[in-house]
């Protein structure tokens, strides 16, 4: 089994980012996890495709996306939403054959203090997720508050209660993608 993890924040020591690194070490043997970045990216705009055509580091985000079994998103939450460099990218990925078609999609997520933990994030992310035709697993699902208390400064994971929920969040999520019920 293949996966894809990519990750809606671009700062280096994101907990999101750090998210997808604390799931890659923790799949099982036989099972690999490329992380994707959204470095590079241009604000969508039509004219640039009718200039110059889809950028390549679209284009190649959309053929991991193709290739893999399943994809991991990890968002951050911006303003009760879906950062806009995610957003943007899967305005993108929209007009390069419908990458995400029936692929099997997990959202995870990681913020800052007490308040959801990305939940409207993540809600808002499935919506835009169902317009690009991913099917996304209904439960269970992963909202980590508190993320100041559970990386460090490097954007790691640190918690070993947040490292066993995860466990248990990945474990549901490949037996989802292996018998795709
Ligand atoms: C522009 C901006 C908007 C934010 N809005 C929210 C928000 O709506 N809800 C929330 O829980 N955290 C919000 N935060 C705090 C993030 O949860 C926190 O910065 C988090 O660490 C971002 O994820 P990252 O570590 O992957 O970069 C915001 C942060 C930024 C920079």
């Amino acid at each position: 089994m293949k996966l894809i993890g990519i990750s809606g924040a671009l700062r280096r020591a994101s907990t999101n980012t750090g998210l997808l690194r604390a799931l890659q070490a923790l799949l099982p043997p036989g099972i690999a996890m490329d992380i994707a970045t959204l470095h590079g990216i241009p604000p969508f705009d039509e004219d640039l495709i009718a200039a110059s055509g889809k950028p390549d580091v679209v284009t190649a985000l959309a053929e991991k996306i193709r290739q893999a079994d399943g994809i991991i998103i990890a968002t951050p939450e911006y303003q009760f939403s879906v950062p806009g460099v995610l957003k943007n990218a899967n305005d993108w990925l929209s007009t390069c054959n419908a990458p995400f078609k029936w692929k099997r999609t997990g959202v995870v997520g990681a913020s800052a203090g007490a308040m959801a933990g990305t939940a409207r994030a993540q809600y808002h992310l499935r919506q835009n997720l169902q317009a690009l035709q991913a099917i996304v697993m209904p439960r269970p699902e992963i909202m980590i508050v508190h993320n100041e208390l559970k990386f460090d400064a490097d954007g790691n994971l640190t918690d070993a209660e947040t490292r066993e929920r995860l466990h248990k969040w990945l474990e549901a999520f490949l037996e989802w993608v292996e018998k795709k019920p």
